[in-house]
């Protein structure tokens, strides 16, 4: 009996008013509660930015307008390194040289000791690890905002090899 009823429920056609009563085992588009659109508040998705908020700055921006809000203490400075042997070392080598392991597979690995480098403004370093570049990956979403800033002390005390040199046969 139980089974005719439930067989004749689900067989009726969907025409006219749908009776309620036969259908409260169905959650479908008719009987479901209606949630119209903006009814209900949900709280924001964690980490997302706030209307308003400040916006994240393009490489440019970053280049003249943020500053390393880490000081370059002994500590900092080891966080980068090893974090630079972890993220960096194995496209732009041990010493930044440009020979990493995958270096050979890049048509160009840049020596991150070339002067030009060593000058980039911290900003602007900071941006290149976010965003990555042509070949290079993003790191923006490995590596937190403090991570990447350690990195940037980190790289201002990479020398070229013939500095190093220079100085230790002093
Ligand atoms: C998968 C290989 C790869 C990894 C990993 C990588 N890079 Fe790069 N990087 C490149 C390539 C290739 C370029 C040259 C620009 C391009 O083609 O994207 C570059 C460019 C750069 C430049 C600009 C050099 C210039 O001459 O202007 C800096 C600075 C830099 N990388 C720093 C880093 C740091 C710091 C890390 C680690 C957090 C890192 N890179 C990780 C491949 C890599």
């Amino acid at each position: 009996m139980a089974a005719t009823i439930v067989a004749v429920a689900a067989c009726s056609p969907a025409q006219g008013p749908p009776d309620p009563e036969a259908r409260t085992w169905i959650r479908n588009m008719w009987t479901g509660p209606a949630v119209l659109p903006q009814a209900e508040a949900r709280p924001h998705p964690e980490g997302s930015l706030a209307v308003g908020a400040p916006r994240i700055m393009n490489r440019r921006e970053a280049r003249l307008g943020l500053t390393n809000p880490l000081e370059a203490t002994a500590a900092v400075t080891a966080e980068g390194e090893a974090l630079y042997a972890t993220y960096c070392a194995l496209c732009h080598g041990d010493a930044g040289t440009g020979d990493g392991d995958l270096a050979s597979y890049y048509r160009r690995m840049p020596d991150l000791t070339a002067p030009h480098v060593l000058a980039y403004p911290d900003g602007f370093l900071y941006a290149i690890i976010r965003e990555g570049g042509r070949n290079m990956p993003r790191l923006g979403d490995a590596l937190s905002a403090r991570e990447r800033w350690a990195l940037v002390h980190y790289l201002g005390t990479l020398a070229p090899p013939d500095a190093a040199t220079e100085a230790d046969s002093r």
